[in-house]
């Protein structure tokens, strides 16, 4: 493929109807003292209808951020300085506080890593999330709302769904709390789900359980899913679509069988090689050498180049784009990308 005939991310504007929601160059950036920092910083993500798409990458390169900005949620001196997130025909990098608010929650819900961030602890579980369905459904009235959260509570694999109606979060583990937020998020059958590392402070069974009910329940109601995680055995589990960030920039996109099996740009293989796996030794278990470049003082060129095993001139004093180096498969990388030529 010659390399003016490759299409460049950044200059594609139009949305695809089988999308729920698309990222167009989003950039959210935070007003320091120190300077700017771009948390996210020129991001495209398409969501598909029905899909799950996992977005994957070390601590501090910017998934949380991206999240929030599509709900609305970035806290100052954080905003959002550019580009678009579509939804429904709206810009909601537009909206303002109101129209954002009905759309979120309802059309849009989001699951947080600590559930008990977004439980309220002194009022009951069930009374939180049936307050939610009323809020966007005020028509159903109240003992229809405790019907059908009893009923989510069952689907989520609460177990008494109706005594546990009536607790409070501390009475609960944690497992049976973040399953009262997946079934607060569900509730109103919202068309996308954002789950921000929904699984990380659960232990493995649980994980498991909990990754298959979201699974489970987007199945049923036709919700896309953007899961949000560090763990690349989340993201081969139920991801169809896979992107890869670093420093707040997608580095690598393609879908889950394609990435696992042509992994490209040397951060995500660098990711790869430090999952574990049975057989192999822990103690030489491979880490990523080097740490997150401080994003207040971003390399001139590629993010990566001063972690990056292959890192050339080229990756020093210029930064790469996002470029299709095959059908499908999207890599930040000149060595990809000289390689795909
Ligand atoms: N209030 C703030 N002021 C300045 N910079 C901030 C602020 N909040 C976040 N950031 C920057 O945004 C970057 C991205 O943060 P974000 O929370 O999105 O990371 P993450 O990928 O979700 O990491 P983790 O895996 O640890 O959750 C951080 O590296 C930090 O530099
Ligand atoms: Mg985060």
């Amino acid at each position: 493929m010659a390399m003016s005939e490759k299409k460049e991310k950044e200059t594609v504007t139009k949305t695809d109807p089988e999308d729920v929601l698309e990222l167009h160059d989003l950039k959210s950036w935070f007003y320091t003292e120190k300077g700017i920092v771009k948390a996210v910083d020129g991001v495209n993500l398409r969501i598909p209808k029905g899909k799950i798409v996992g977005l994957v990458g070390e601590s501090g390169c910017g998934k949380s951020m991206t999240a929030r900005s599509i709900m609305g949620l970035l806290k100052f001196p954080g905003r959002i300085a550019g580009g678009s997130i579509l939804f429904d025909g709206k810009d909601l990098a537009k909206l303002g506080e109101k129209e954002l608010r009905s759309i979120c929650g309802k059309d849009i819900s989001m699951v947080f890593q600590e559930p008990m961030t977004s439980l309220n602890p002194v009022l009951k579980v069930g009374r939180q999330v049936s307050e939610t369905l009323l809020v966007h459904n005020p028509e159903i009235g109240r003992e229809e709302a405790r019907k059908r959260v009893v009923d989510m509570f069952g689907k989520v694999g609460i177990p008494e769904p109706e005594k546990r109606y009536d607790s409070y979060p501390h009475e609960l583990s944690g497992g049976l709390r973040q399953r009262v937020c997946i079934a607060m998020a569900m509730i109103c059958r919202p068309k996308l789900l954002i789950a921000d590392e929904p699984t990380t402070a659960l232990d493995v069974t649980i994980e498991a359980q909990i990754l298959k009910l979201m699974q489970q329940l987007c199945a049923e109601s036709g919700t896309s899913i953007l899961i949000i995680t560090h763990n690349l055995g989340v993201v081969a589990e139920i991801c169809d679509e896979v992107y890869v960030m670093y420093a707040g920039r997608i580095v690598e996109q393609a879908d889950t069988f394609e990435l696992f099996d042509h992994v490209e740009h040397p951060y995500t293989k660098g990711l790869m090689a430090s999952i574990p796996r049975i057989g192999k030794n822990p103690e030489r278990l491979y880490t990523i050498p080097g740490v997150v470049p401080n994003l207040l003082h971003l390399p001139q060129g590629c993010a990566f180049c001063t972690r990056c095993p292959c890192a050339t001139e080229q990756c020093r004093t210029e930064k790469p784009v996002l470029t299709e180096i095959r059908e499908g498969h999207w890599s930040a990388c000149f060595l990809n990308q000289a390689k795909s030529e």
